[in-house]
């Protein structure tokens, strides 16, 4: 008989896979891995465009001002840094941090083609240990990113020790829509048609089984709101977008030391 006490193998989700926990960063890097060069396309088919609004809404609500210090967590091909870089130009700076170095160059001609470009720096490394020290930043975001992390937590409570206090903070994820039968099609749009899609076009439909197997699993606006609070974070909201498909949360670190 297998003996479980001295096998404590901790397992965690990849979709609605079950791997083990020390695996799952190998088998997220391999997901980005497939669709890098893709998944700015992708994204703009898959969610005919919409990606680019909330994602403006999102930075909007961040409040950033010329000459902040941002840094884009799981920043990916760059949307949401770009947002920022131009908020805070001409001297701010924001930092893409993210994990995987093929989705970073996917995105850097866009960034480079900016105006402000060059106040754009890239990091890479893991979102759990960021290589920051304690209050850097005057903004952290993360979009579409701390899903995939093993322990999402850890990531949160290491965007709100690199901040400055009066800091702010934001989050933007997917989440599930509110009304039943919009909830029904985007589950048949998600679970049916993106993984068609993502086959058809990408030749990557296990990625696109990932996404929305991914997104059932991350806790709802409410529970997020609490987490959130619990690791420290003051004055959190959060705005539903699409009937519920994205929301972003925003908190503050504290108050700003006078
Ligand atoms: C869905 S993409 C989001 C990209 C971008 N933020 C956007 O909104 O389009 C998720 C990103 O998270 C990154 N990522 C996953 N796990 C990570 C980790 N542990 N640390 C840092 N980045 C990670 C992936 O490499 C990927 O680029």
């Amino acid at each position: 008989m297998a003996d479980t006490t001295t096998n404590p193998e901790k397992t965690t989700h990849f979709g609605f896979l079950t791997v083990p926990e020390k695996e799952k960063a190998k088998w997220v890097r391999r997901h980005f891995d497939s669709i890098a060069y893709k998944y700015d396309y992708m994204n703009t088919l898959l969610s005919l465009g919409v990606h680019y609004q909330w994602k403006r809404i999102a930075v909007g609500m961040m409040g950033l001002e010329p000459g902040r210090k941002v840094l884009d967590v799981c920043g990916g091909t760059g949307d949401l840094s770009r947002l920022a870089a131009e908020a805070v130009a001409p001297s701010g700076r924001v930092f893409l941090y993210d994990i995987n170095w093929e989705m970073m160059a996917a995105g850097r001609p866009k960034t480079s083609a900016l105006t402000c470009g060059d106040n754009v720096g890239y990091v890479q490394g893991d979102a759990e240990k960021i290589c920051f020290p304690d209050e850097t930043f005057d903004g952290a975001m993360v979009g579409f990113g701390i899903r995939n992390l093993t322990h999402f937590e850890k990531g949160f409570a290491e965007m709100y020790r690199v901040l400055k206090p009066g800091g702010v903070f934001m989050c933007l994820e997917f989440s599930e829509p509110v009304t039943p039968w919009f909830r029904a099609l985007y589950d048949f749009y998600s679970f049916y048609l993106m993984p068609y899609i993502g086959r058809a076009l990408a030749d990557c439909g296990p990625a696109y089984c990932y996404l929305p197997e991914s997104i059932r699993l991350f806790p709802g606006p409410d529970k997020l709101k609490a987490i959130l609070e619990n690791i420290g974070f003051s004055d959190v909201k959060y705005r539903r977008l699409t009937n519920g498909i994205a929301v972003v949360h925003v908190g503050k670190k504290g108050n700003p030391v006078k």
